[in-house]
């Protein structure tokens, strides 16, 4: 899968599957045995799909809304799914903390929030060197658990298809729990509000959050005394959540794509939304070329090398309609950046006249460096980014369509900050994540208490 000369873009009608395949391909690994690399690709070929193309359909008539404030996107997971982390708890507590996170935001928003989890599916990464070097030895970087192995070994870094195969039948489990999760009676608002109390109990800032936690309740309580509960109402016991990766391993996506029985459209049936990252996001690459022609809903990570042109050439391509929802923007700029970068890219998009629906991502452009040399993200920077993001919103008249963050319900010490004030120190306790350090589950409420009061001074 070596990269070739860029080609002029063929018509809509000339897009297939794998027409991807003649276009300059970034961050893909190369398979020494391609023919276990076929072999695979086919038996995904048939394997049935994780998604259906009408539920992809309503999540694109609610990203729609939200583009148009009137529904709010909370996207959020891990920065990496991991095989070693295929476990019920695992799923259960990040679906758990943002269940809770949206409940504060719909009460910050007043809109419904769409929750959408970089869960069952996020497994490829792209990474900025080719190779890791560890004292004399350097090896090829660790791409994600459906490419590599994280070791540090020879063995461990060659590209395994056959791990595209596991990647798929653990977001097939992951799925299915997360539907289950869903509709099972799990995500009951009751419940959700009493987990916010015992979180808001613990939080140093309890004075502060308690005063939001009551007025949820009180509306909860008013709720039922009118006879709106499970019985009378599925939004009070059900919730719809939908899937999202990068769509980053292309020989995965095209072997999940598949026509639409009802509509005759190709949909890629890994997740609900894929989205393009910042390093794929070429309009003459192979990435662009493949989401082009299905019809999911799509995002584009914009970050502070983002051109204006760049960003027109992407509208046109990859909705050359202009249809609602179908395209997301995820702005991650960084906190000491996004005032200067972000406003003119917006107005530049507002100009076109097309519909987008703009997210912040305040994780991505605030990774730093401690001094002994772990990644970390610190709490003050990604909210000085979420504040950036809605006063840029504010300042050139587009809607705040949601927020896009990499978080765990683990009570892991990867971010510094918050207020349980982690330190440099603390970071080695529990360290676990295989890429980007990751906000644990109190520092993830606390954002969206933040946030929630954000919201409800705008609106
Ligand atoms: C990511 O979302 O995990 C990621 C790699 O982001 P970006 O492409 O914005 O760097
Ligand atoms: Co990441």
């Amino acid at each position: 899968m070596s990269a070739s000369l860029a080609q002029p873009r063929p018509t809509s009608a000339t897009w297939m599957p794998d027409s991807w395949r003649s276009f300059p391909v970034k961050q893909m690994p190369t398979y020494p045995d391609q023919a276990a690399l076929k072999a695979v690709e086919d038996r995904l070929h048939v394997y049935p799909p994780l998604v259906f193309a009408g539920e992809v359909r309503r999540l694109r008539a609610q990203l729609a809304q939200a583009a148009k404030g009137q529904a709010f996107v909370l996207q959020g997971g891990a920065c990496a799914e991991s095989f070693g982390e295929f476990k019920a708890d695992v799923v259960r507590d990040t679906f758990r903390v943002l269940l809770q996170m949206a409940v504060v935001l719909t009460f910050g928003a007043k809109v419904p929030v769409v929750k959408l989890g970089r869960m069952a599916g996020q497994f490829a990464k792209p990474r900025s060197s080719d190779t890791e070097t560890k004292g004399d030895v350097t090896l090829p970087s660790y791409r994600g658990d459906i490419i590599n192995g994280p070791d540090f070994t020879a063995e461990a870094r060659i590209p395994d298809p056959v791990r595209m195969e596991t990647g798929y039948f653990q977001s097939a489990g992951i799925q299915n729990l997360l539907r289950a999760f869903s509709r099972g009676g799990y995500a009951n608002l009751h419940e959700v509000h009493r987990w916010n109390l015992g979180f808001v109990e613990r939080s140093p800032l309890a004075n502060r959050y308690r005063v939001m936690a009551e007025r949820i309740g009180e509306t909860l309580s008013f709720m039922q005394a009118c006879g709106i509960d499970a019985a009378s109402a599925p939004q009070v016991d059900e919730t719809e959540f939908y899937t999202s990766h990068e769509a980053l391993l292309l020989p995965y996506e095209q072997a999940l794509t598949r026509v639409d029985s009802t509509s005759g459209e190709w949909y890629d049936c890994s997740a609900h939304f894929i989205w393009i990252g910042d390093r794929t996001r070429q309009p003459d690459g192979a990435h662009v070329e493949f989401l082009r022609g299905v019809r999911n809903p799509i995002g584009i990570k914009v970050g502070p090398t983002s051109t204006v042109e760049d960003l027109e050439k992407l509208l046109e391509i990859l909705n050359p309609t202009d249809e609602a929802g179908r395209i997301t923007l995820i702005s991650r700029m960084g906190a000491d950046k996004i005032d200067k970068h972000l406003p003119p890219l917006m107005r530049a998009v507002k100009a076109t006249g097309r519909t987008v629906t703009w997210l912040t991502d305040p994780m991505h452009g605030n990774t730093i460096s401690t001094t002994q040399k772990v990644k970390t993200r610190s709490f003050d920077a990604i909210m000085t980014e979420v504040k950036g993001f809605f006063d840029a919103c504010a300042a050139e008249g587009v809607h705040a369509g949601g927020v896009h963050i990499e978080m765990t319900g683990q009570n892991v010490t990867e971010c510094v900050g918050g207020a349980h004030c982690l330190t440099e120190s603390d970071l080695a306790d529990r360290y676990e994540t295989f890429c980007d350090p990751r906000l644990n589950a109190e520092q993830s409420l606390e954002l969206a208490f933040l946030m929630a009061e954000e919201l409800t001074g705008k609106r």
